[in-house]
């Protein structure tokens, strides 16, 4: 393990206003994202939208990394250079998502456990190969009103992410830690708390049993915030007031940055919560970033719709959002800004 560049590649992508862009849709999730604006997905258009994302003139600015999926890591800009590489020669770190997705846990109905561990040596070892320098696996803990998350459900998926990032910095790949509480259900703020609580407390306890160097990698967590379902209203300052206070308690101060995913709020809202909690005065120990997926992109795909003269308009709506989000990182973004 090269613990020296662990900790660089760590903190590189979290460097002051940087932040990640999630574009690492797996196959059938990027389809959902193409079929509504009419755009077929096929190898091609995917590799077409990502080469949108990654030219995007002066990114380089706010994004330290961006994750990619096996295919689009295979993949090459029209003009022929690996997407690795066009990524690392303008300062952006290339990473890739290794979990092979969540599956129904055996006799836990209502729970899901990540797979992908098996072969997974060698697949770093392939990916460290094609330039990847940090990795990401994603668990996902859905809340209902009744024993769902169930307590094993969430130890069998921290374990699997101590697991995953052992084996990332055993390869001196930097493991993105995401454990994801859903925003799906109905729950409110408290309940979500007490859940990303449990899970975060699972999370360090497996990743500390396992040897993780915690200066080694990053944490991908939900923001503390209500199901969508749930009628309970929240400002900015009251999800980044819990999201914080959560973090604090659970989260070690060796970890140099926490990224958020956006989870489904909208591009505005995450960028607002995320505002919120640099521009409280609470000197957090770790950097408070983003790594969002649909937060960065649903403006993106809507200005495209696939067409060829939509490029530049596409490539302005991205370019704003990682800006504003360069900001959120400061403290100093404002709804306002959202019009100019
Ligand atoms: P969202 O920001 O759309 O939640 O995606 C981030 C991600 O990578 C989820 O695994």
């Amino acid at each position: 393990m090269n613990i020296d560049e662990l900790k660089s590649v760590a903190q590189a992508i979290v460097a002051r206003q940087k932040g990640i862009l999630a574009a690492d849709e797996s196959n059938p999730t990027i389809k959902k994202r193409f079929d509504p604006i009419g755009v077929e997905s096929t190898e091609e258009n995917r590799r077409r939208y990502r080469e949108i994302l990654f030219t995007t003139e002066g990114i380089e600015r706010y994004i330290g990394g961006v994750i990619l999926f096996d295919e689009t890591l295979r993949q090459s800009s029209r003009d022929g250079i690996p997407f690795a590489h066009l990524l690392s020669g303008r300062g952006i770190i290339p990473g890739i998502k290794v979990d092979k997705g969540a599956k129904a846990l055996a006799l836990h109905p209502g729970n899901k456990v990540t797979e992908g561990l098996d072969g997974l040596r060698d697949r770093l070892a392939e990916y460290k190969q094609l330039g990847a320098k940090f990795a990401k696996w994603r668990a996902v803990i859905e809340i209902d009103e009744q024993n769902v998350p169930s307590a094993y459900a969430i130890r069998a998926n921290a374990h699997a992410l101590a697991r995953y990032a052992a084996l990332c910095q055993e390869a001196d790949i930097v493991p993105i830690v995401e454990p994801e509480v859903l925003m799906d259900g109905a729950h409110d703020i408290q309940r979500c708390n007490v859940i990303t609580s449990q899970m975060l407390e699972s999370v360090f306890s497996e990743l500390n049993a396992h040897g993780v160097l915690y200066e080694g990698m990053l944490l991908k967590p939900n923001m503390v915030i209500p199901g969508m379902k749930c009628p309970q209203r929240t400002s900015a300052e009251e999800v980044a007031q819990a999201s914080v206070r959560c973090l604090r308690r659970y989260v070690p101060a060796a970890v140099p940055g926490i990224v958020f995913l956006s989870g489904g709020q909208s591009a505005e809202d995450a960028t607002d919560n995320l505002n919120a909690m640099n521009a409280m005065d609470a000197n957090p120990p770790w950097q408070l970033s983003f790594s969002y997926g649909r937060a960065l992109q649903a403006p993106v795909l809507t200005a495209w719709k696939g067409q060829e003269s939509n490029v530049a308009e596409a490539q302005r709506a991205f370019s704003k959002r990682c800006q504003l989000n360069g900001l959120a990182r400061e403290g100093i973004y404002s709804r306002a800004m959202e019009n100019r």
